[in-house]
């Protein structure tokens, strides 16, 4: 007895266009998983795998001791007989139905009468505040309203995986926050299992239990949140994640160096993959781990200090996002409002800025391609033997 959803080995292609590649994945019984990766990396098509809306050229997929797809046994269970859940990001509802019916839907493909006779539909429709809704059509809702009756739509059935589609991405954002937010909620309090698929990072880190990064039909990584968050396995993953900022860094005769020449400690970052045996690496870095400086002597003990130019800024309200110029690299800092208003303010473009910051909070990646710097060359006593 398992009780874990497994994906292993799928595959999906169109022609030679391979979209979902070998792809592994488990599922733990009510866990909250987010399929994150930029737009075209095979997140919709694994999702559609899932709920058996596609038919893979390999692989096997078993939800807990069901195997639903086996490209070795032949094996397709079809879509209506998976018990899945779904939540798309158009809303989907049916235009011709009631909200009633079209939450009850589910239930009816099901042959489920006892859910609907003990008022299944009216509770789904309570759960996400849409119980006064019941009798209008999708048309007579606004756009927030009808991707809450789709979430009740994907659980009244109480199916044993929910697949969402970025469900909340034709929302604007404070609709956003809130459906967010229930979703999160329902999750807590009903337990089910569930894929989201998303490419927004914060929504990411929000909802999942764990999160998957997705890069051209793979995982690339799969962690729980605080663990992608601080060490993100790759220069991919990092930079898909919020480290925005990119350093090229390469080794000088007195150690690591910035492109603009500053020197750079490495001691106490975080060196992937052996980053620091190259001759070059990249560093990532987040906007709020950068900090401004009025003067040189205000730098923390043990930081990097970058000599840099203002390149522009913008206005966030609590905080500044700092564009500078440092080596040819720009970076962005995100800086606190109230300490640095006047400065900005009163700065033009090119004028030059201190900025620093703490090597801790640095990530090194090799660059691909780039091979480990060969040992240095073993001296050889004059006219002696090797
Ligand atoms: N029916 C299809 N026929 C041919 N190619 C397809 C088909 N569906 C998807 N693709 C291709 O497969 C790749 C992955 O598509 P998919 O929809 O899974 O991406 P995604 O990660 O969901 O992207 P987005 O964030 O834009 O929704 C894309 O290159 C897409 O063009
Ligand atoms: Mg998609």
């Amino acid at each position: 007895m398992t009780s874990q959803f497994t994906v292993s080995g799928l595959t999906k292609t169109y022609g030679s266009n391979v979209v979902v590649d070998q792809l592994d994945l488990t599922i733990e019984e009510g866990e909250f998983l987010v399929l994150l990766g930029p737009s075209g990396c095979g997140k919709t098509t694994t999702l559609r795998c899932l709920a058996g809306l596609e038919t893979p050229q390999g692989g096997a997929i078993a939800f807990k001791d069901r195997p639903v797809f086996d490209s070795d046994a032949r094996l397709n269970v079809p879509a209506h007989k998976r018990n899945i859940g779904m939540v798309f990001q158009s809303y989907a509802l049916w235009p011709h139905m009631t909200v009633r019916n079209n939450i009850r839907y589910p239930l009816k493909v099901r042959k489920m009468k006892e859910a609907v006779a003990e008022g299944a539909v009216e509770a789904a429709a309570d759960m996400v505040d849409c119980g006064q809704l019941l009798d209008r059509y999708p048309s007579q809702l606004s756009g927030g309203q009808q991707q809450r009756v789709a979430v009740a739509r994907g659980l009244v059935a109480r199916p044993d995986l929910v697949l969402f589609d970025e469900p909340l991405s034709n929302l604007d954002a404070r609709l956003r926050d809130q459906v967010r937010t229930q979703i999160h909620q329902l999750h807590q309090k009903l337990g089910f299992t569930a894929v989201f698929v998303t490419h927004d990072q914060s929504e990411a880190f929000a909802l999942g239990d764990r999160l998957a990064i997705m890069k051209a039909g793979k995982i690339e990584q799969y962690d729980a949140p605080e663990q992608v968050f601080e060490n993100p396995v790759s220069d991919y993953v990092a930079a898909f994640i919020g480290m925005s900022n990119k350093l090229s860094l390469r080794r000088g005769h007195g150690g690591w160096e910035t492109s603009a020449g500053d020197p750079i400690d490495l001691t106490h970052a975080v060196i992937r993959d052996s980053a620091d045996q190259h001759t070059t690496a990249v560093a990532r870095l987040r906007p709020d781990d950068v900090l401004l400086h009025a003067r040189a002597d205000e730098v923390p003990l043990g930081n990097v200090v970058l000599h840099a130019e203002l390149v522009t800024y913008e206005y966030g309200g609590r905080y500044f996002d700092v564009t500078v110029e440092t080596g040819g690299e720009q970076l962005i800092l995100r800086v606190p409002a109230a300490r640095h208003s006047a400065a900005l303010r009163g700065s033009r473009p090119s004028a030059p800025l201190v900025v620093s910051f703490s090597p801790a909070s640095l990530r090194v990646f090799p660059i691909p391609g780039d091979e480990p710097a060969a040992p240095e060359p073993v001296a050889v006593s004059a006219g002696g033997h090797a």
